[in-house]
């Protein structure tokens, strides 16, 4: 960061000693808030529109400040501007260098307007373009799932609870449930971002404005849906901050639910899946190991995401009406859960396709776990006995099972009937992985038919 020559402070008229120092460095926010510069620019730029509209500024002043702004905005993206820690923040510094760039007209354009109120509209829309770039992201991802979940609606694997196996299931099945976490997660975004897209600027600093505003007018130019009614609330609230970082943090649990299982089946004791090696790292000991790095980082990263939902939560729950200094610190943590949610959305938009299934591995482990008893109990019940007999019937099946190393469907007609006559030789048929799965046909449920018809109705839904 440059630094610019010493610039007059815009209160100075009311001191009467210089800032401290540290006081100037430990209240500056350039340091951070400068990422908001195109919004801000975009902001100034509408506001001295409406400004010129309604008469406050002339039309040559307006193309004045206009051009003036484009210019910054141009020396801010090559990197050639200096941002001055004496003029404390991303508004102070693009306003001087207006007034340098412009002269004295330059200082009309903070008419009728406040910081509090010019912040408060750059986080919106910083935010607010940020969150499209998050749901492109999201969409991304759920399409990979789709694509692979359609290439697997026939793969069996064991689904499990308390993390034993419990009963049969498709892998396409199983990569739905986590399209379903990561739409309602895109839900989420879409409707906070309804919060986000209300114009606060026209509060001014906390009661409105003297000058004949035309707010809404503003808001059309920023694309706004509409304005904030009340002018404390608008330069004071930050609910659509701790909105997102809610949000935020519910994707990022499910990534990370969804990391440590990726986690757990590449592992050499589950061995479901395969991560692509431009994915992990080795060793520098150990010749054999291939690291899931990638899905332990997003994992970690998580950690971080809730850390700023509490942050801004106790930031907010001790201020007083209206802006106070506070809120410069809602920044950092809405710009660090921006980058990693962008992060962890693009290594999983790019992860996730790229898995391999190790199929056999899948159906084994669930030919190995007991894990069509259920249906070996449904089967009782059919046949006339009530589902808790049926229940101990089975369980008694298994024991048997266990103690010759058998699965149920290994067990003769004969064993199987000497706990209860009503099995027949069907039984075989209920007893495989695909009687088992193909059962479970009603929406919702893992039969592939169904599956197949998930993945369409899914489809469908993402490209609206
Ligand atoms: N940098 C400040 C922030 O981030 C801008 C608003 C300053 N307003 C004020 N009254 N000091 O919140």
């Amino acid at each position: 960061m440059g630094v610019a020559d010493e610039p007059k402070k815009p209160w100075d008229g009311r001191f009467t000693e210089a800032t401290d120092a540290f006081v100037e460095a430990f209240t500056a926010s350039v340091t951070f808030d400068h990422v908001l510069a195109p919004y801000d620019i975009a902001g100034s730029i509408a506001h001295a529109t409406m400004l010129e509209k309604v008469g406050i500024i002339t039309g040559n002043e307006f193309k004045q400040i206009k051009s003036g702004l484009e210019v910054i905005s141009k020396e801010i993206e090559s990197g050639d501007f200096n941002w001055s820690v004496s003029l404390e923040d991303v508004h102070m510094n693009i306003e001087h260098a207006l007034t340098r760039q412009i002269g004295e007209i330059g200082k009309t354009l903070h008419t009728g307007r406040s910081r509090n109120d010019q912040v408060a509209t750059d986080i919106r829309l910083y935010l607010r373009d940020q969150i499209d770039q998050i749901c492109i992201k999201i969409r991304q991802l759920q399409s990979g799932i789709l694509n692979l979940a359609q290439a697997h609606t026939e793969t069996i694997m064991p689904g499990l609870t308390h993390l034993q196996v419990a009963q049969p299931i498709v892998l396409g099945h199983h990569l739905m449930a986590w399209f379903e976490m990561i739409d309602r997660d895109h839900h989420r975004l879409q409707d906070c971002r309804k919060r986000v897209n209300i114009l606060p600027l026209g509060a001014a600093a906390l009661a409105g404005t003297s000058f004949p505003i035309d707010r809404e007018f503003t808001a059309e130019l920023l694309g706004f849906d509409g304005i904030m009614d009340n002018s404390l609330d608008a330069v004071s609230d930050r609910d659509f901050a701790i909105e997102f970082t809610a949000a935020a943090s519910l994707l990022m649990m499910h990534l990370s639910r969804w990391s440590e299982e990726l986690i757990i089946w590449a592992s050499s004791q589950f061995g479901y899946i395969e991560l692509p090696d431009r994915f992990c790292t080795g060793s520098s000991i150990m010749p054999q190991k291939k690291n899931p790095d990638v899905p332990e980082l997003v994992r970690g990263k998580t950690g971080r995401v809730f850390g700023s939902l509490t942050a801004l939560l106790t930031l907010m729950k001790g201020q007083p009406l209206a802006y106070n200094k506070d809120n410069q610190e809602d920044k950092e943590p809405v710009f660090d859960t921006v980058t990693t949610l962008l992060q962890c959305l693009t290594a999983f938009a790019d992860l996730i396709p790229a898995i391999i299934p190790h199929k056999d591995n899948m159906r084994n482990a669930a030919l190995k776990g007991y894990s069509t008893a259920t249906d070996l109990a449904d089967y009782l019940v059919r046949k006339g006995l009530v589902f808790r007999d049926a229940h101990a019937v089975v369980g008694k099946l298994v024991t048997i099972g266990i103690e010759c190393g058998k699965d149920l469907s290994e067990l003769s007609l004969e064993t199987l009937q000497s706990r209860s006559a009503l099995i027949e030789s069907d039984v075989f048929n209920v007893l495989t992985l695909e009687g088992s799965v193909n059962a479970r046909d009603h929406p919702g449920g893992t039969a592939p038919a169904q599956v197949a018809r998930a993945i369409t109705r899914a489809r469908a839904r993402i490209s609206d």
